[in-house]
């Protein structure tokens, strides 16, 4: 792709940076991935030594509040005008932060105006809309990648490390623990977009959590197979920004066991409605046959087999054993940096050299598979199978519901 050069010939990648005002837009997208960037003189390429600059143009509803932005962080171009910025060829990046339910139109437009899409998740309100933006997007030849946080946190990374050095043997099982208590608005105000809460809204912790499950499971553990979940809505009425109450028609609680290939399950909790008793506000326990680790955000322990205490089951004793001093924390060893700017300048590296890019809209159409499965297992009270998801739609495996007839051929497709 032909990049910009500046007046230094520094080759420089237009950026449209879209909802920018919200809360990932500015602070992850905006502060801590592009203005660093431009901060550190751009992204080094395969070279060792070409930097590519970057130049954001902000989009979004509200001049006066783009004004501001731009102002604040020296940034010289902005506009409410999305369709003029497509247009036009200083700008081959489209970055989408957008509520969820103003996505899928966004980035339609951007893919008939040819540009490279680098997107927040989920990428659409329905697996069908994802996978046909998946489509679409490969038609047109045009270069797409997904946000995929969580799989940069050190935390994870360490584990990703633990798994490479074959640490776990045989990986059994995993358990996580994702949430907080989200206030409810009333006697304060709540820490979180009120459109989370609302469904009609694109709200909801299974569409919020299960596209980051889906993609931290495949890429550490291997592909999810099936899903059960139970999704509730524990706290059914809620204050907005504004001060007025509202329904919350959006689960805000959700309990789901995945199967995944090769054998692990994995169970993980999401709650906007628990208060944290754990280190983080994540965490997962991996164990395996050789060991086990505990991982959140940042933290990463191990307890391998011979380090292993023998409890023995005495409810009429109380265990004055310390099991927390069990386990020993695993060194950082690394400078591991904001991960929504590593992935960044990864993405930039794929368009402007071809560097490899696994996050593509493929990987957050199944995320938004996951999300809608997962709904409909809480809906149906059942487990449900996934498919292999493919751009043609086509899966190899059967998407059946286990205790149900085998599905319609176009049921298994996408084709939905
Ligand atoms: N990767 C992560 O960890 C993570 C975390 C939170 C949210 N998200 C995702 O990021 C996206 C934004 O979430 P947020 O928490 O920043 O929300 P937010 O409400 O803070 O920001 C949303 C942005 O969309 C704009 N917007 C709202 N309605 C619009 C409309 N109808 N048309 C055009 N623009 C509109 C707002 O002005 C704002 O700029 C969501 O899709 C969400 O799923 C990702």
């Amino acid at each position: 792709m032909a990049e910009q050069t500046t007046q230094h010939d520094q080759p420089t990648v237009g950026i449209i940076m879209n909802g920018v005002s919200g809360r990932m837009g500015y602070r992850q997208h905006l502060v801590r991935s592009i203005l660093a960037i431009r901060e550190q003189g751009g992204v080094l390429l395969a070279d060792g030594v070409t930097r590519v600059q970057v130049e954001p143009i902000l989009v979004g509803r509200s001049e006066a509040k783009l004004a501001e932005l731009a102002a604040k962080h020296g940034i010289e171009h902005y506009t409410t005008n999305l369709d003029e910025a497509l247009a036009d060829d200083r700008w081959q990046i489209y970055a989408d932060f957008l509520v969820t339910k103003a996505r899928a139109k966004a980035i339609r437009k951007a893919i008939a105006a040819g540009k490279a899409i680098y997107t927040e998740k989920p990428t659409a309100e329905s697996f069908e809309e994802a996978l046909e933006l998946a489509r679409l997007a490969e038609e047109a030849g045009i270069k797409n990648g997904v946000v995929h946080d969580k799989l940069y946190l050190p935390g994870l990374q360490k584990l990703k490390r633990l798994i490479d050095s074959g640490f776990f043997g045989r990986i059994l099982s995993v358990r996580g623990e994702f949430g907080y208590w989200v206030f409810e608005g009333d006697w304060q105000p709540a820490q979180r977009p009120s459109w989370n809460y609302r469904a009609e809204d694109g709200g909801g912790i299974i569409v919020d959590m299960f596209p980051h499950w889906n993609y931290v499971l495949e890429n550490l553990f291997g592909r999810v197979e099936s899903v059960y979940a139970r999704a509730v809505t524990e706290i059914p009425e809620r204050v907005d920004e504004k001060g007025h109450p509202y329904a919350a028609t959006a689960d805000d609680a959700a309990y789901a066991i995945f199967e995944l290939e090769g054998g692990v399950i994995a169970q993980l909790n999401s709650s906007w409605t628990t208060r944290v008793n754990r280190d983080e506000l994540v965490e997962f326990q991996v164990d395996g046959t050789l060991g086990s680790a505990v991982v959140g955000l940042f933290g990463c322990k191990i307890q391998p087999r011979n380090a292993t205490p023998k409890p023995v089951w005495n409810p009429d004793l109380a265990d004055a054993h310390d099991y927390d001093g069990d386990w020993i924390e695993v060194p950082t060893n690394d400078v591991f940096e904001n991960g929504f700017k590593t992935q960044w300048e990864e993405f930039i590296r794929h368009v402007v050299e071809d560097a490899p890019n696994h996050y593509d809209f493929l990987a957050g159409a199944r995320g938004v598979l996951l999300a809608e499965e997962g709904l409909r297992s809480s809906a149906e009270g059942r487990r449900i199978d996934l498919p292999v998801v493919t751009l043609e739609g086509g899966s190899t495996d059967a998407a059946t519901a286990s205790d149900a007839p085998a599905a319609p051929a176009a049921e298994l497709t996408g084709a939905r």
